[in-house]
């Protein structure tokens, strides 16, 4: 007898984390792979808040704390807003969670039903879409390109046959690492609170931007959900904690979400995320970092044949289109990887209509990375006939 496995489950696979998989079989077999495929940062939890975390470990039992977080954490979060924006969101409306991924589920679980339409910008980050279907919910893909920076506009909704119920936005974006300009981010959130579509904002990678302004939605709308992590900047991508900004009507009913899902993030991680706000000066090192690893990339992979990249305002990403060197992105890939030794994501993984035409380089690693990777693809593309 066939027992039945939940279609909701039937997602498809982060590409990305395949990527790894390959990857890693191919160091167990003994070949040096660079690694920029994976978006994460190569540092770790920064020292002071190491320490910080060392001394709760011996000092505190680490129960469960409230669903929303220690209020010690929200009040800190809260105090960022004013610090980094200028905008007051009081404590009591910022909600810890594990990771932005869980705080994507209780977001889309709070503000959306089954059989709702959620718009959002293709290429995007995949886990998006396929929380959406597995919940029921119809992600709307809206094909964005060069012309608007990857991202969407007001005149996207409006071509849409019907206006959606919720928009999600993410500034700067992954894979493109392009942001919305503050201007055009208004416009988008005053038209979704005009139409009573919910914006949901994934500012994941605000604080690693090179030149532009990444603006939070938190300040433009009392509507909006912002998602949020430690995962980027703050570097704690193990310690899987994040924080949402939840209007005033959605509260509640998220806490009971929450309640019943996950009891609480984890507590030493909250703990963590207290002391790395006051890292400030290691933060910005690897900020520093960034923009040194995205230097290094957008002058030598036009010399590797990679000529036509997005932006890159901001996160640690150059979304590149190779359709004038391959019909294949995922092809191209897997020769990069076999045969040069560096790992890269085809954007499949991101965009469903064009995704082939595209491949992802995250800068995250090391600057000695960026240039052995350069150097890799440089030689293995004098060499190769990729048509
Ligand atoms: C745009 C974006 N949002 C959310 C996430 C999820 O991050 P986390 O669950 O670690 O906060 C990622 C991870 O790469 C991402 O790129």
């Amino acid at each position: 007898m066939t027992i039945k496995v939940a279609k909701r489950a039937l997602v498809p696979p982060f590409i990305v984390m395949d990527v790894m998989r390959a990857a890693a079989a191919l160091e167990a077999a003994g070949r040096s792979i660079v690694h920029l495929e994976v978006g994460q940062p190569s540092t770790g939890i920064p020292q002071a808040a190491a320490k910080r975390v060392g001394k709760i470990l011996g000092e505190d039992p680490l129960g469960y704390t409230l669903a929303s977080g220690l209020p010690a954490l929200c009040d800190r979060i809260s105090r960022h807003y004013l610090e980094t924006y200028g905008v007051v969101v009081p404590a009591d409306r910022i909600f810890a969670t594990t990771g932005s991924s869980g705080g994507f589920v209780l977001a889309f679980l709070s503000a959306f039903e089954a059989g709702d339409r959620v718009a959002l910008a293709a290429p995007g980050y995949p886990a998006y879409r396929h929380i959406l279907t597995s919940l029921g919910v119809t992600p709307e893909l809206i094909a964005v390109g060069a012309s608007t920076r990857y991202q969407p506009t007001v005149s996207h909704l409006k071509k849409l046959p019907r206006l959606p119920d919720g928009l999600i936005v993410g500034s700067p974006a992954n894979p493109t690492g392009t942001v919305i300009p503050p201007d055009e981010f208004r416009e988008l959130a005053g038209f979704c609170d005009r139409n009573g579509i919910r914006l949901v904002s994934d500012e994941i990678y605000h604080g690693i931007t090179f030149g532009s302004t990444a603006t939070t939605a938190a300040g433009l709308s009392d509507t909006a959900i912002v998602v949020n992590s430690f995962s980027k900047y703050f570097s704690m991508t193990g310690w899987r904690l994040g924080w949402l900004v939840v209007p005033p009507d959605l509260m509640r009913p998220l806490e009971c979400l929450a309640q019943n899902l996950f009891i609480a993030p984890p507590a030493i991680s909250q703990h963590g995320g207290i002391a790395v706000f006051d890292c400030r000066e290691e933060l910005e090192a690897n900020v520093a970092r960034y923009a040194r690893n995205r230097e290094v990339l957008l002058r030598r992979l036009p010399e590797c044949g990679f000529e036509r990249l997005a932006p890159a305002d901001g996160a640690f990403y150059i979304y590149a289109d190779v359709s004038d060197i391959a019909e294949d992105a995922p092809t191209l890939c897997t020769r990069i990887l076999t045969e040069a030794g560096v790992a890269t994501t085809p954007g499949t993984d991101f965009d469903p209509f064009s995704g082939h035409r595209f491949v992802r380089f995250s800068f995250a690693g090391t600057t000695a990375d960026m240039e052995e990777a350069c150097t890799r693809l440089k030689a293995w593309r004098a060499q190769t006939a990729i048509r």
